[in-house]
């Protein structure tokens, strides 16, 4: 049994039978309407979502079978009950479960602690699923390798997208500059950890810049996230003020390749960390990273619940 928490926990071999999955079940919808039949995911969600719920459950429903959605106010994670107690109550319904928490300590415990996989629907440290439907909508919409193309992250370098950034750079190789202020650097543990991972390769690729402008220069891909991550409102103000210079906009892209693409996660806040001009721009295809977390997510799922479309 496998759970998903970070994509270090898949090989890239792994990673790629994934890929070859959701380009099948994008390809042809109806012929795979049955393979969940009888099986029941729970999304057990501590902060807010759209993306990841709606696509978990339409992605589900596509393949036949059933979603409950449990929100903060009906399971009260780690205080109405211990997280140890929730994952074993949960695994005698349950055939899969999708967690969105606050602290990344809580998804490891559900994962040690559940007899079901158990997938990481978003943790203060990573978002395995965004980065891998991320990855893949990048291998639609290029011909290169992974490991030919080069990630501008802008912002919020302790993000958990910057992290998941950091697991991908070490996985496939990716050249990836992130360009952040000093006081928002990495997380130190993510940052060894995938220095481990990645081996030399990873010393070489890897780079955390000051600057957006010396980021960009020759990038396959400008991606951002939002200043303010879910959880962090009170520092709203001082992040605001803090990336202030790490704007995706009109200027800085005049510095990168003509032919760069714009990422964004979601949900964006226009005129912060991206404006309007660029989020409606030709270069972006932040509206097809959405589509393909469904098509991505329900390969994940038929992945850890061992079943394929071939
Ligand atoms: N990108 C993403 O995970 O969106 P939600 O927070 O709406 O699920
Ligand atoms: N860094 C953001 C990602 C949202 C999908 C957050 O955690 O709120």
């Amino acid at each position: 049994m496998r759970s998903l928490i970070s994509i270090l926990d898949l090989s890239s071999d792994e990673i790629r039978e994934i890929f070859a999955q959701a380009a099948r079940l994008k390809a042809e919808r109806k012929r795979w309407e049955k393979l969940l039949r009888g099986k029941t995911l729970g999304l057990l969600f501590d902060k807010p979502s759209l993306r990841t719920r709606v696509s978990f459950e339409v992605g589900m429903h596509q393949l036949g079978g059933y979603t409950l959605y449990l929100g903060p106010h009906e399971v009260g994670l780690g205080k109405r009950e211990s997280v140890k107690d929730i994952a074993r109550t949960l695994s005698r319904y349950l055939d899969c479960l999708v967690a969105r928490v606050f602290d990344h300590t809580t998804i490891v415990e559900l994962a040690r602690e559940a007899d079901i996989p158990v997938i990481n629907g978003l943790s203060n440290l990573f978002h395995p699923c965004q980065i891998l439907s991320d990855l893949f909508t990048i291998m639609e919409k290029r011909e290169k390798k992974l490991k030919d193309i080069k990630i501008a992250f802008i912002g919020d370098g302790s993000s958990n997208m910057a992290n998941s950034w950091l697991c991908a750079a070490a996985q496939f190789k990716i050249n990836l500059a992130i360009a952040t202020p000093q006081r928002y650097e990495p997380n130190a543990a993510v940052l060894l950890k995938t220095r481990e991972a990645g081996g030399k390769s990873f010393l070489r690729n890897v780079c955390v810049l000051r600057d957006p402008v010396e980021a960009v220069k020759e990038a396959d891909v400008i991606y951002t996230d939002t200043w303010v991550s879910m959880g962090q409102d009170e520092e709203r103000k001082e992040r605001k003020r803090a990336f202030r210079r790490f704007q995706v906009n009109e200027e800085l892209l005049q510095s990168a390749k003509p032919d760069v693409m714009v990422m964004h996660c979601l949900p964006l806040h226009r005129g912060e960390e991206i404006t309007d001009t660029v989020i409606e721009s030709p270069q972006s295809i932040i509206f097809d990273q959405v589509e393909n977390r469904l098509h991505l997510q329900k390969a994940i799922l038929l992945f850890l619940l061992d079943k394929k479309t071939y």
